[in-house]
């Protein structure tokens, strides 16, 4: 099996890659305060990463304030967040690189020092998740109890995604992807576990999938589906997430999601931890991509602790048509011709990940140009 198989050219809907090593979205708190910008120094580590027909998924930016979840993660709601996303675009185009943007809710995984006006954070039900919130002062303190989205609301939420999708359009995007992974506001719909409601949003399989569903469409109207993705974690354990029996859940969801014509599927294998917050290698568990595969019949994206090989492998087996790699594209910003030409690969440094400035963002060597410290 060779690894030549990611380099074989994929149409993704409306667009066509040269290639199939997708830079995964990543969240790298680094957008300019206050306003939760997109900034030059953002532009430019997404230019180190763009590559001739490649697909780079930037970063989650959240829809609506409300949405937000963690201090200076990027926005997609304001006119100073689109300028600012349009010099990503700009330098991503500029090398001719695709780029699409993963839009955001958080839901209950926030904290009311986000909140506009202080106020509680929104979720389907008014259940806390486990673990700590990232405050507005960076301070990590218990979950609030969130407030329940009222039926009514949920219109509001949706027209957040649509104007959002509109914007990102406006900021140069060649599509986006809808964020309904990793505990984050829609998977708290589709979850029993975060979701009690008694309206047409909760309780049956088809009442939890109902928003997400709702939004994908929303959205493939104002974009064209041919330019809407959607990234899924059937199986996968993050801020609090985690279906009893995923698989009667997803399996509606996913054939849904297929008849409304999207550019693909992306879809995070649960041996990788969901924000990658540590070092998670989990071996007996099954693998989405292949469970789901059979029911998608357009481009498949799988993410999720992949190395050159097991990347090649995936392809060639026919489980993913393209694989996104996270942290390897953090330390190694040709990542591409480093797997094509068999490489070493730079390891990451997890201190870096999360906030700063360009130590650990834009200083990471390329092969040719080693000293590459982002002010060349
Ligand atoms: C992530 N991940 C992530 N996922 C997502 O859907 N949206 C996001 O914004 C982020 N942010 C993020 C930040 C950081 C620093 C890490 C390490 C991870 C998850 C990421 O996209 C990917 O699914 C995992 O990292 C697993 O892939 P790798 O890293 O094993 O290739």
């Amino acid at each position: 099996m060779s690894i030549q198989v990611l380099f074989e050219p994929l149409t993704l809907g409306a667009i066509r890659l040269a290639h199939r090593v997708v830079m995964a979205p990543l969240t790298r708190m680094r957008a300019s305060l206050p306003g939760n910008s997109p900034t030059e120094l953002n532009a430019l580590y997404y230019g180190q990463r763009a590559t001739q027909g490649g697909l780079i998924i930037a970063e989650a930016s959240q829809v609506l304030p409300n949405g937000q979840g963690v201090p200076a993660t990027p926005g997609i709601h304001s006119d100073q967040q689109i300028e600012g996303w349009q010099g990503i675009t700009r330098s991503i185009h500029d090398k001719g690189g695709l780029a699409f943007l993963q839009l955001w809710h958080v839901g209950r995984i926030s904290h009311s020092s986000h909140q506009p006006g202080g106020g509680l954070p929104v979720a389907p039900s008014a259940l806390p998740a486990n673990g700590f919130a990232f405050t507005a002062e960076f301070k990590r303190v218990p979950f609030e109890v969130p407030r329940a989205l009222a039926t009514a609301e949920i219109a509001e939420i949706i027209a957040g995604y649509v104007e959002a999708a509109r914007n990102a359009m406006l900021a140069g995007f060649d599509g986006v992807e809808i964020h309904a992974a990793n505990g984050y506001l829609l998977e708290q719909f589709l979850q029993s576990r975060s979701n009690r409601r008694t309206d047409v949003y909760g309780g049956s399989i088809e009442n939890r999938a109902r928003l997400t569903l709702e939004v994908t469409q929303a959205v493939a109207n104002v974009c064209s589906p041919d330019r809407v993705g959607i990234r899924l974690s059937p199986y996968g354990v993050a801020n609090d997430s985690g279906e009893a029996e995923p698989m009667p859940l997803y399996n509606y969801l996913i054939s849904k999601l297929d008849e409304m014509g999207l550019a693909y599927l992306h879809l995070i294998e649960p041996r990788a931890s969901g924000a990658g917050q540590a070092e998670v290698d989990h071996q007996d568990v099954p693998s989405a991509a292949k469970l789901f595969r059979p029911l998608w019949r357009s481009t498949l994206i799988a993410a999720g602790n992949f190395r050159g090989d097991t990347a090649a492998q995936a392809i060639t087996q026919g489980y993913a048509d393209a694989i996104a790699f996270g942290r390897l594209f953090i330390s190694n910003p040709d990542l591409p011709t480093r797997l094509s030409t068999s490489a070493p690969l730079t390891p990451y440094d997890r201190k870096t990940f999360y906030g700063g400035g360009a130590k650990g963002y834009t200083d990471y060597p390329t092969l040719y140009e080693p000293s590459l410290n982002g002010m060349n």
